[in-house]
């Protein structure tokens, strides 16, 4: 089965402590990804930002009111940071992972609202068997544009299409969407892609803060909603609990999905 999987930031870092991976959870996550290999998988992973890349970006806007040229040095090297603890443990794990930085491939174009990137040479190292390894980055403007952030959950929907993926498997450091985040029995275990919208508006509903909507499990949510609608392939879409080691692996290797299942 051909598997894009991302491990989110929330699952890999501590988002509340600047700079602190999970390193226990990446060799877990990287053991995982190694034994669905193992078992046939085609694996193609993406990681998050976390306490990271989101750090810096974040202070450089505070600082400068916006990402600027100048920005691009710290916020790239903070991912790359990031980055190396991955590969670090899924060639541990015995994975052929190949890592594929986005500030060196993608241009953030104004001009047409969206990324240009050279993906061959990612989309050539999966079909040869490799494990190509992204993640969610800051971009160089074309001529006259600033650079922007591009980030791992869009990374991982427009390679989905892309490789023709079967499966996008989101790891993240809860079981799922729920209705009510603080009610655990409200975990909504399946959907299909049209029960979207009605779904956003109902956990709009249940929760408090605006923001809580346009960031987090909500926004990916959207996201997955707009790509998806959009494109021509139509993966199954999970989101799991990634600290799971078992639901991990049963979710890398074409098994049964345990956290939010989101069908065609
Ligand atoms: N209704 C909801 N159901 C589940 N999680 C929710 C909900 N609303 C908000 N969240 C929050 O979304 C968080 C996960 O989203 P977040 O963007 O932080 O993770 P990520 O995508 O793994 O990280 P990154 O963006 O750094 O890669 C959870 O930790 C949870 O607190
Ligand atoms: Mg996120």
């Amino acid at each position: 089965m051909k598997v894009v999987v991302k491990l989110g930031g929330s699952l890999i870092t501590d988002k509340a402590k600047p700079f602190t991976a999970r390193e226990d959870i990446i060799r877990m996550a990287a053991r995982a990804a190694g034994k669905s290999i193992e078992n046939g998988s085609q694996i193609l992973i993406v990681h998050g930002g976390g306490s990271f890349g989101h750090v810096v970006a974040k202070s450089e806007i505070e600082l400068y009111g916006e990402l600027r040229g100048s920005s691009v040095p710290p916020v790239s090297e903070a991912m790359m940071e990031l980055n190396n603890k991955v590969m670090k443990y899924l060639l541990e794990a015995g994975a052929m992972a190949v890592s594929f930085p986005p500030h060196s491939f993608c241009l953030n174009s104004c001009s047409k609202g969206t990324y240009s990137c050279y993906f061959e040479p990612l989309l050539r190292a999966f079909s040869l068997g490799l494990t190509p390894v992204t993640f969610g980055d800051i971009l160089i403007g074309e001529d006259g544009c600033r650079p922007s952030i591009i980030s791992g959950d869009d990374l991982s929907l427009i390679l989905a299409e892309k490789v023709g993926a079967e499966r996008v498997v989101f790891a993240t450091n809860v079981e799922g969407i729920y209705r009510d985040l603080s009610d655990p029995l409200s975990l909504i275990t399946q959907l299909r892609l049209h029960e979207i919208p009605k779904i956003l508006s109902e956990i709009r509903l249940s929760q408090t803060s605006v923001a809580d909507v346009t960031s987090g499990l909500p926004g990916k949510l959207m996201k997955i909603y707009r790509y998806l609608s959009s494109s021509m392939n139509k993966p199954e879409v999970a989101i799991i609990d990634g600290s799971r080691s078992e639901v991990l692996k049963k979710a890398l290797s074409g098994g049964e999905i345990e956290g939010t299942l989101i069908l065609p």
